[in-house]
């Protein structure tokens, strides 16, 4: 799908020329503000009218359409509420956007203009306001039709956004606030179209080909292990996930040199190493999934799609940092050569791991990624993973469960998250939690029993993280799908976590707010 184009332009709300104006306007304002107040003058005070007699209250979401009968340039007014004002975050805006978006669409108009929305939140730049509208604006608007034959809906499409700004000294902090947030939105949108093809077609070779594409990108190498490549290495974990599909196994490695800065150790060049958990469909192996749901395991690549789509938007906004992506990726599927309960497998560390599970597969992969990442000599490790059902039951929808070795590195998560609007929950790392872990024949087994799976299956990864590396975990099967639709995430994948990453590598990159 193509996306809306974005333009940052000089001018005035009452005198911008368009199909839709934008407005917003927050329920605890009295009276009408700035660009509202002043096309409200234009318009005989049709938008005051709709406040007093409560038709419009700028509740969050809200949104109401007038004609503007030639009484001032833009054909139509789109008044959307943003809440209290006290209430508001950036992401209030973001959905805002979101929910305008859509609307402008419904509408059949092409193009929309709207001012900088939500000024006066606190503690937001005005870069990173535009940077939300555009994420908001061009994430609602997705939309996968890829395996539609006849048209879904009318076709209606909206083309252009523009941000407008009357202050000329604004303007490039501005321009620079909308290329991210385009670039962000592209990523995300980039993982949703990856989660969204079925597995049949999103295979562990379709993910390679994908990731090679990338490779045409300036600065990115792409180097592609084959199963006969990973024997050698000694991947026995990851080795043992694939044997039972007939589909190849691939490690993806993806390189990105944009320049000097390390991940936070302060050592030069030292690399930021994302490892995404990618498994292409998630049968449970012979320790079988039941039927219900199983569908959605084809996003079960989704923490390595993130990855694919942080180190493109990397490149694409040049940041100057080297990171490396890595994606195990395989099927996890019951044949005739599968791994059984009870297996042995020997991990790229060298640690012997006995799987009593063969769902609990996330792990197994990840343990050999993440033992990978830490011989590239990395300034940070984080992975990211839809590694346990047990996230969705402690978090619901709306955190992503963080676990990690090092303070510094997970505020610098957390604070990430909270400004992508995708926030983190963390939970505890702790060793007692281990005595779930023991095996009697192996120096571990990948399931630890009923109580805290999400910890258990974290504390196994930390077991491959090597000595004094920084490592944060990111268990994002609580968010990778959503069961409905809001304001900019569809029903389905939702490509959460994405935007965080990004934000934590510009964050890395010391770009300005
Ligand atoms: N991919 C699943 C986790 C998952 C569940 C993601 C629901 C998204 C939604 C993972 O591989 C898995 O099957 N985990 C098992 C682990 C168990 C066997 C210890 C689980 O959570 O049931
Ligand atoms: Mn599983
Ligand atoms: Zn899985």
């Amino acid at each position: 799908m193509q996306m809306t184009e974005v333009t940052v332009a000089q001018g005035k709300a009452d005198q911008a020329t368009g199909e839709v104006l934008v407005l917003g306007h927050f329920e605890d304002d009295a009276s009408l503000k700035g660009d509202t107040a002043t096309v409200d003058k234009a318009l005989g005070g049709a938008l005051r009218a709709l406040l007093s007699c409560k038709e419009f209250e700028g509740k969050n979401q809200q949104i109401t359409v007038l004609h503007t009968q030639g009484k001032i340039p833009a054909k139509r007014v789109l008044l959307v509420g943003l809440g209290k004002k006290q209430d508001a975050r950036k992401d209030t805006v973001r959905q805002a956007l979101g929910c305008v978006a859509k609307r402008v669409r419904q509408l059949g108009a092409d193009s929309f203009v709207t001012p900088l929305l939500g000024q006066g939140i606190g503690g937001v730049s005005p870069l990173e306001l535009a940077q939300a509208m555009v994420e908001g604006a061009l994430l609602g608007l997705y939309q996968f039709t890829e395996y539609r034959t006849e048209q879904n809906g009318n076709g209606k499409r909206v083309s252009t956004m523009t941000l407008i700004e009357p202050r000329k000294d604004r303007l490039a902090k501005l321009a620079e606030g909308a290329r991210r947030g385009r670039a962000g939105a592209e990523a995300a949108a980039f993982v949703r179209d990856l989660c969204n093809h079925p597995s049949n077609v999103m295979t562990p070779s379709r993910i390679a080909a994908e990731a090679t594409a990338i490779g045409k990108e300036r600065s990115v190498k792409v180097k592609i292990l084959e199963q006969k490549d990973v024997e050698q290495l000694g991947m026995g974990a990851f080795l043992g996930v694939a044997r039972g599909s007939h589909e190849p196994p691939k490690f993806i490695i993806l390189e990105y040199r944009g320049g000097g800065r390390s991940g936070g150790s302060g050592k030069a060049d030292k690399p930021i190493v994302l490892v995404g958990k990618t498994i292409t469909f998630d049968t449970g192996g012979i320790s079988l999934k039941p039927a219900e749901n199983m569908e959605q395991m084809k996003a079960d690549m989704t923490g390595g799609a993130e990855v694919l789509a942080t180190v493109r938007a990397a490149a694409r906004l040049q940041l100057p940092l080297h990171v490396i992506g890595i994606l195990p990726a395989t099927e996890n599927m019951p044949g005739g050569r599968a791994i059984k309960p009870g297996d042995i497998l020997k991990t790229l560390s060298g640690k012997t791991v006995e799987v009593q599970n063969t769902d609990a597969e996330g792990r197994l992969i990840l343990a050999d990624g993440l033992a990978y990442a830490c011989r590239l000599k990395p300034g940070v490790v984080v992975d990211i993973a839809t590694l346990t059902g047990a996230c969705v039951v402690a978090l619901g929808q709306f955190a992503i469960g963080m676990f990690g070795n090092q303070e510094g590195l997970k505020n610098k998560i957390r604070d990430a998250g909270l400004r992508a609007g995708e926030r983190v929950w963390e939970m505890p790392l702790w060793e007692e939690y281990f005595e779930q872990l023991k095996s009697d024949v192996a120096d571990m087994r990948n399931i630890g029993g009923r109580g805290g799976g999400m910890i258990t299956a974290a504390l196994f990864l930390s077991k491959f993280v090597g000595d004094g590396v920084p490592w944060v975990h990111l268990d994002i099967a609580s968010t990778d799908w959503s069961e409905r639709e809001r304001a900019y995430i569809p029903k389905g994948p939702t490509g959460i976590g994405t935007r965080l990453l990004l934000q934590f590598l510009i964050d890395q990159a010391k770009l300005s707010h």
